[in-house]
């Protein structure tokens, strides 16, 4: 048992709603704070004053420096599994060709697909430890990890054990995801229904005997899958006993009906939606899931966060860090400057990072400070928490616990 503290705030981000608009006023601050932890599990939160009397004989770790106390980030979209670079798109996208010239000139998912294959699993695991422990030193406690880049059975199997050994080798949370459903692969020959199969009858089982993951995602896109196919792979995934999440709406508007349709737990990107589906979405338990680096790495219009939350939706920020279409992966700048062009408030903003992320990757144990969450914790070097965006993920934490 150890108490923290003293912070010059904690921010706790608890009795806050799952869904909807949050105003300033509702964030519970608690000034010269401190919590008590016990195994890896928050014990109380209160005034120093009062738990250093209360909890008069246990260990402390006094904390010298101003201090502002938030729940560690949980980053549920990332695709940080990958071999190789596309910085020769991103130089084609800036001089302003078009996806498809960049699709013929070799590059795009499918590029990432034989670069990744052309790793072998061990590299795979050096490259994302490292990306695992960068987001971790930036505070995000929880990371999400998705395969997508081997797109047949023992390729995804590969990169769905680096994931598992990497996740070993770190103190982050690793939630793992199948994305064999990204696109279809180039050397597959059979139509896009018949690749969904493969992955039903010869993948998916797999997985489940090696309890590799128990998340499927799908992209919904006019280049990848319909929703007619997806729904289908969707509910058979499903039935044998997956999560389901959806990479929807990202160009064209309609697939996040189709992820609410089949009860997923979240629907991810939604740059696209138009109020038929934002309607949707708030009537839905689907999180709404906004992937601002994916924005300024595409450069385009960011997701429409602040009509999601007016119509009571469940609004989650994540980094969608991925060689492609958001190959920065700073979470915490990218909400930052979405907050700023979306006009979300710092309420609104630390709740998407946080329980609401959570509550995308179906959790409810982590992402608020209170009795008996995780005690994944982050501390700032500042004595007010609104310097933390105003800063626009320039100020990091100095202290992560996880
Ligand atoms: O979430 N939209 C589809 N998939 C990824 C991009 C992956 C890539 O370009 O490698 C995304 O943006
Ligand atoms: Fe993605």
């Amino acid at each position: 048992m150890k108490l923290l503290g003293p912070f010059s705030q904690i921010v706790t981000l608890r009795h806050l709603p799952l869904k909807g608009s949050l105003p300033d006023d509702q964030l519970e601050v608690i000034n010269k704070g401190a919590v008590v932890v016990i195994n890896g599990k928050i014990e109380a939160v209160g005034t120093f004053d009062k738990l250093s009397k209360e909890y008069k004989n246990i260990q402390s770790e006094i904390i010298e420096q101003p201090a502002v106390l938030l729940p560690g980030f949980v980053d549920c979209h990332t695709h940080i599994c990958y071999g190789g670079n596309r910085s020769a798109d991103y130089a084609m996208r800036i001089a302003g060709k078009s996806y498809l010239e960049i699709a013929k000139a070799g590059g795009g998912i499918w590029s990432s697909v034989q670069m990744t294959r052309a790793a072998t699993e061990e590299e795979l695991i050096k490259s994302l430890v490292q990306r695992i422990d960068s987001h971790l030193k930036d505070g995000i406690t929880t990371i999400e990890i998705k395969s997508g880049y081997g797109l047949n059975t023992d390729e995804e199997l590969k990169m769905l054990h680096a994931i598992k050994r990497a996740a070993a080798n770190t103190n982050a949370s690793i939630v793992t995801t199948c994305l064999a459903a990204h696109i279809k692969p180039k050397d597959f020959p059979g139509s896009e229904k018949e690749y969904l199969d493969d992955i039903l009858v010869n993948l998916l089982p797999v997985i489940r005997k090696e309890q590799l993951s128990d998340r499927v995602d799908i992209f919904i896109e006019d280049t990848a899958f319909s929703s007619a196919n997806a729904k289908e792979y969707l509910l058979a995934a499903k039935a044998i006993g997956f999560h389901i999440t959806v990479h929807a709406d990202q160009f064209t508007p309609g697939s996040s009906l189709t992820a609410i349709e089949c009860g997923a737990l979240s629907a991810d990107h939604l740059e696209a939606s138009r109020s038929n589906e934002i309607n949707a979405l708030a009537k839905s338990n689907t999180v709404a899931v906004v992937l601002p680096g994916a924005s300024l790495g595409l450069g385009m219009h960011f997701s429409p966060a602040r009509e999601l939350l007016n119509a009571g939706a469940s609004v989650a920020i994540a980094s969608d860090w991925n060689p492609g279409s958001a190959p920065q992966g700073d979470l915490l700048m990218q909400a930052a400057v979405l907050s700023a062009a979306e006009k979300l408030n710092t309420t609104e903003t630390f709740a998407a990072l946080t329980y609401r992320a959570a509550l995308g990757l179906g959790m409810n144990d982590r992402g608020r400070i209170d009795t008996n969450m995780m005690a994944h914790l982050q501390a700032y070097p500042t004595m007010d928490h609104r310097d933390i965006l105003y800063n626009q993920g320039k100020m990091k934490p100095f202290k992560v616990w996880n």
